[in-house]
């Protein structure tokens, strides 16, 4: 089995992509790094063990990745991300806290240890800013040849952004590192925004995980209602919420969910460029051989109807 370690701005649907990857036989998570994002770096690790707890995987280790972008000195979580996920990442739901710390090692040495360690088996899996492996490849640049596959969450090409007209949540919080990322890491594949709009999920699905008359089953589905009601009300979506987070996860275990095309990506991060955050076609290395997928087309039936089987799985207990 593959070994897989995600990197969680945790997050309502980052707590939905921690689920699956816990519960797929396929997958052995080996660890979570925790990214700042729709919360801050504390209260995400905290929110991830926490959540490990209720699923009962608390063997899981988790680390603390960079705490701010890698042109900034601090972070500050904006309204829109509270608006969406609570302002405590998790739709303003009190777990029940872990017994087990946050890890002392750094999520960044974690990362350079697992990729040396595991190489072509191992998953990265980031659901957040791209900070914590630019700062890898960084301090350890063969980390950008021996990571066997990078999935992640991030990005709009033939879709608007949701931040703004060109720019994704996750690319926009640190576009420099996105770029670094998509100029240096081989085998990329990109799930966003164009394919996890696409897929929905209603309170019909939640009302199911809540009829278990489990914990996990009940928070979950408090959490996820949280979240429904925010695109609701927002206005982003009234036909359900988008499963950015777990739709990656879902992608990186079986590539058929979607269909993708080749590409070398850039990320623009000029701020005076107009199209800041933009994912876009590198001009330069047109002629090259690509490194990164992007997923532009889903089979959103099956994967929301998977989801749904993983998620009924995972709560019963
Ligand atoms: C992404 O941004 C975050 O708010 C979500 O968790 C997801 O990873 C969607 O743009
Ligand atoms: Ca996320």
């Amino acid at each position: 089995t593959k070994k897989m370690i995600l990197d969680l701005d945790t997050g309502i649907d980052d707590a939905l992509a921690l689920a699956l990857a816990v519960e797929d036989p396929r997958v052995d998570l080996i660890g979570i790094i925790s990214s700042y994002g729709n919360t801050l770096i504390e209260t995400a690790g905290q929110n991830s063990l926490d959540l490990l707890h209720l699923l009962q995987a608390d063997d899981v280790p988790v680390y603390l990745g960079e705490n701010h972008s890698s042109t900034t000195q601090s972070f500050e979580t904006m309204p829109i991300s509270m608006a969406i996920h609570g302002d405590n990442g998790i739709g303003n739901i009190e777990l029940e806290p872990a017994t087990k710390p946050i890890e002392t090692q750094s999520g960044v040495q974690f990362l350079i240890e697992a990729a040396h360690e595991y190489g072509y088996d191992l998953i990265y899996l980031p659901t957040g800013p791209l900070t914590n492996l630019a700062a890898a490849i960084r301090q350890d640049p063969t980390v950008a040849e021996l990571i066997g596959q990078t999935t992640l969450m991030g990005g709009a090409l033939t879709v608007p952004g949701n931040v703004t007209p060109f720019t994704e949540a996750n690319i926009n919080q640190d576009p420099e590192a996105a770029d670094y990322v998509f100029t240096h890491q081989k085998n990329i594949t990109m799930v966003g925004l164009d394919v996890t709009l696409r897929t929905l999920l209603t309170k019909e699905h939640t009302k199911a995980w809540r009829e278990l008359g489990t914990l996990a089953g009940t928070q979950y589905a408090d959490m996820m209602d949280y979240y429904i009601d925010a695109y609701d009300t927002l206005d982003i979506d009234h036909r359900g919420a988008a499963l950015h987070d777990p739709l990656a996860v879902a992608v990186s275990i079986d590539p058929n969910y979607v269909t993708t095309i080749d590409l070398n990506l850039r990320v623009t991060y000029d701020r005076e460029s107009g199209d800041y955050g933009r994912t876009i076609g590198d001009k330069q290395r047109l002629l090259d051989s690509t490194t990164t997928k992007v997923a532009v087309n889903v089979d959103n039936e099956r994967f929301v109807r998977d989801f749904q089987d993983f998620m009924l799985d995972i709560l019963k207990n």
